[in-house]
């Protein structure tokens, strides 16, 4: 019997401290719910000492995700473990996640401390968060470049302090698999009580060897992975979920393992998380990019044709993605919408199905076919649960060749209309600018992209912008078959972000980090 991997994610804490990847409460709430269907076994929902946005999402989400084990990060101090279990206390199963650097160049550099100092830290900081836990995890920051005699000392105090997980990161992504395999054998051979203790591996991938590490350090006796989908993460990211999950499941005879991931939400998660930060992925990225599973070649169609073992070491349908046999149009009726939602993985209740095929109904009318790809672009909006404080009544724009183009916008709050033109470099900025007249808001467009969700000239296309009011970084999307539309509404999209923010006082230092960096 193989062993089992548990997979701990933390696309909610390490990816979403990412330039780019910022999430606000509901989003991460969303995004939480969706890794339940994933069933990952640990979801790191924040880092509760950083902000009051950090601390509330870790504390909604400990309350909502009864099935999977909820951790929240804080350093190795009474302060920041204090108030992690403030926000954790509410789990079904909590754990407190701590941590401290260990190597030389940190202890030197940051933190100024001798090894004894740090070892001292990281055994009080045990000790005290299992006053609160009986799950505490504590990982070596900068393991894969500290003294591995070193580290062997320290993960044997933490675990003689109750330590039940130690993690051994690869913080700057420098090791190689061999290397990195070692120090993960030689902690498992060496640290006489490490059967009390799970050996957990977190590989961020500046070498691009994120998830070769991690299955290195399986091999060498690692239990735990911790990984973020579509490889969000500092940097270049973290060791990616769907790539482990399918090499696991793929290559289970050669690595002797299994994890519980439910693969076939793989792809829903995937499209999830590009629909709320507006991080896209590349067309040939593994597992979840639009090529990983398109044959183009003829040699490979042939082959593909004769028997799909030729070309295909897996299935689109291991990772959720459904082949239609139904097309839908515009004399599709709810009844088939709703059959053709439960096929992709969506169980719409009756008000869910209600507004999505409002708008399925325009969108047919103006394209012959809709796809699977386009009826999820109008679910990710139907779904949003943001509160639309400015909703678009109205817009005009002239544009063309030696025309200044000119946008006039109408826009409604409450039940009042606002209606303001601008000038300006084209239709879309022209249009934002009659948006910035009538909001009095003073926003600078940090980021624009536009990218079709399916085939053909009338395709569905899907708009992202990210904007800053205040030095605050705020994502807006929308998908429509007129692009000038969808930009347009992505826009007041991310407008009522900044409103439901400011609302909501999330004042988020993740999403204040993010600016600074911009
Ligand atoms: O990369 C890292 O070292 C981390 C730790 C805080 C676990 O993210
Ligand atoms: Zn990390």
């Amino acid at each position: 019997m193989s062993d089992r991997i548990y997979i701990f994610y933390t696309t909610l804490r390490d990816g979403e401290q990412s330039p780019g990847c910022s999430m606000n409460f509901n989003e991460k709430i969303r995004m939480a719910r969706q890794l339940e269907r994933l069933q990952v076994d640990v979801i790191e929902a924040g880092f509760p000492v950083a902000s009051e946005g950090d601390f509330e999402s870790v504390k909604e989400i400990a309350k909502q995700i009864r099935t999977c084990t909820i951790a929240g990060l804080s350093r190795a101090n009474k302060r920041d473990i204090d108030r992690a279990w403030e926000a954790l206390k509410h789990a079904a199963k909590p754990r407190i996640h701590t941590f401290i650097a260990t190597s030389d160049i940190h202890l030197k550099y940051k933190l100024k401390k001798s090894r004894a100092e740090v070892l001292e830290s990281a055994v009080n900081a045990v000790r005290h968060a299992k006053t609160y836990c009986e799950d505490v995890e504590f990982s070596c920051e900068d393991a894969s470049r500290s003294d591995v005699d070193y580290l062997c000392q320290i993960i044997e105090a933490v675990i003689a302090e109750g330590a039940t997980v130690v993690n051994i990161p690869d913080t700057v992504g420098y090791a190689i698999p061999n290397d990195y395999g070692r120090i993960i054998k030689t902690i498992v051979e060496k640290v006489p009580n490490i059967a009390n203790a799970v050996v957990s591996v977190h590989c961020h991938n500046d070498l691009g060897m994120a998830v070769a590490n991690s299955l290195t350090g399986v091999l060498n006796g690692a239990r735990q992975i911790e990984c973020t989908v579509n490889g969000i993460g500092e940097r270049a990211g973290n060791a990616s979920l769907e790539e482990l999950a399918m090499a696991i499941r793929t290559r289970s005879e050669a690595l002797n393992v299994h994890s519980n991931i439910n693969t076939e939400e793989i792809y829903k998660s995937s499209k999830l998380l590009v629909s709320l930060t507006g991080m896209h992925i590349q067309r040939n990225k593994a597992i979840v990019g639009e090529n990983a599973f398109a044959h183009e070649a003829g040699i490979h169609q042939d082959g593909m044709l004769k028997n799909s073992i030729t070309y295909e070491i897996m299935t689109p349908q291991s990772v959720g993605i459904k082949h239609s046999t139904l097309v839908l149009g515009k004399h599709s009726g709810r009844h088939a919408l709703k059959q053709r939602y439960a096929e992709l993985g969506y169980a719409l209740s009756d008000k869910e199905l209600d507004a999505a095929y409002a708008v399925f109904t325009k969108v047919a009318d103006e394209k012959k076919q809709v796809f699977d790809d386009d009826l999820v672009a109008i679910l990710q909006d139907e779904m949003s649960t943001l509160e639309e404080t400015y909703k678009l009544e109205t817009f005009q724009v002239t544009s063309g060749l030696n025309l200044v183009p000119t946008a006039t916008v109408g826009l409604k709050k409450g039940n009042e209309f606002f209606q303001d033109s601008a000038t300006g470099d084209g239709p879309v900025d022209a249009s934002y600018r009659a948006i910035e007249r009538i909001t009095g808001f003073g926003v600078e467009l940090l980021d624009y992209s536009i990218k079709s969700v399916a085939w053909g000239r009338d395709a569905i296309g899907e708009v992202f912008v990210k904007i800053a009011i205040d030095g605050y970084v705020f994502n807006g999307r929308s998908a429509s078959t007129d692009v000038i539309t969808g930009s347009v509404k992505a826009y007041i999209n991310a407008i009522n972000h900044a409103v439901s923010a400011r609302y909501r006082k999330e004042q988020d230092s993740s999403v204040r980090k993010e600016a600074q960096a911009v």
